[in-house]
């Protein structure tokens, strides 16, 4: 398949394509993304912090870490468009360390471009990001980055005041340059209302089936997460049960001395040279 570009998600966004997105954290999971012909975007998210990494949240997660993940999700990624989040505090502290921070994570991290969690705050960000040839991806709805600020993991956009907030946020960042947005843990009815107003394509995670496209995170499809699974959550596989099945088995056969097999799974030695050895 042809690589994947804005103009090829536009496309997907003007004939009702939708357009699917899968996180990825190195390189096995990278190309295990690429290899479906349908992946049409790689995040390198950064709930990377809890997948991979074991932290609490995406707000313990280092530039320097996002950028090494990234660089290896770049080697495993064949025809997606690639994209990293900006992990929390790279992009608000003024717009020319955004700027500095964003460049970063394409020529370090080999990115073709970078999302950003944030409202009408963060625009001018967007948009000097998006002057400079960067592509944004907008990240509206639930943040979770702000996961403390909002009292914790919760569905936005519920009544009419915070659904128009979700929808100003939207606008204003399409206005900024956009290319797409993802949508997070809204209403279904909000999803599809932010879908129709926007020009360009919308990615949801828990904002029902009406967006331009689908987000889920790496672990979540092949079920190897373990924690809390959100209400928006389909697992598509069942990995952990096979993972740590391998794992159980290896073990026993490590115990009961039936790994590895003198024949099938040693090396010999000459017998002649052997003998001289002995
Ligand atoms: O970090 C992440 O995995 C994400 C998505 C699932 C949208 O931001
Ligand atoms: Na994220």
């Amino acid at each position: 398949r042809k690589k994947v570009t804005i103009q090829t998600l536009q496309a997907f966004r003007q004939s009702k394509t939708p357009i699917s997105m899968l996180t990825a954290y190195d390189y096995p999971s990278a190309l295990a993304c690429s290899s479906s012909l349908l992946t049409d975007i790689i995040l390198v998210g950064d709930s990377l912090a809890q997948v991979c990494l074991g932290y609490t949240s995406t707000t313990q997660l280092t530039l320097s870490e996002m950028i090494h993940h990234a660089r290896a999700a770049a080697r495993g990624t064949a025809h997606p468009f690639l994209i990293a989040d900006m992990p929390f505090g790279t992009y608000h502290t003024s717009v020319h360390d955004a700027v500095a921070n964003a460049v970063r994570l394409v020529q370090e991290g080999r990115v073709e471009g970078v999302k950003l969690e944030g409202g009408r705050e963060i625009a001018d960000v967007v948009r000097r990001l998006t002057d400079i040839g960067i592509p944004v991806m907008a990240h509206v709805g639930l943040l979770p980055q702000r996961h403390c600020a909002l009292s914790g993991y919760k569905v936005q956009g519920k009544s009419a005041n915070a659904a128009k907030k979700v929808v100003m946020d939207a606008l204003a960042l399409e206005e900024a340059g956009a290319f797409a947005v993802v949508v997070e843990a809204v209403p279904l009815e909000l999803g599809k209302y932010i879908t129709d107003l926007l020009k360009v394509p919308t990615i949801g995670i828990g904002a029902g089936p009406h967006t331009s496209g689908q987000v889920l995170v790496y672990d979540d499809v092949m079920g190897t997460w373990s924690g809390h699974k959100a209400k928006f959550v389909r697992r598509f596989g069942n990995l952990k049960e096979v993972r740590d099945k391998a794992v159980q088995s290896y073990g026993e056969a490590v115990r009961e001395g039936t790994f590895p097999d003198p024949q099938a799974e040693s090396y010999t030695m000459d017998k002649i040279e052997w003998a001289r050895f002995m």
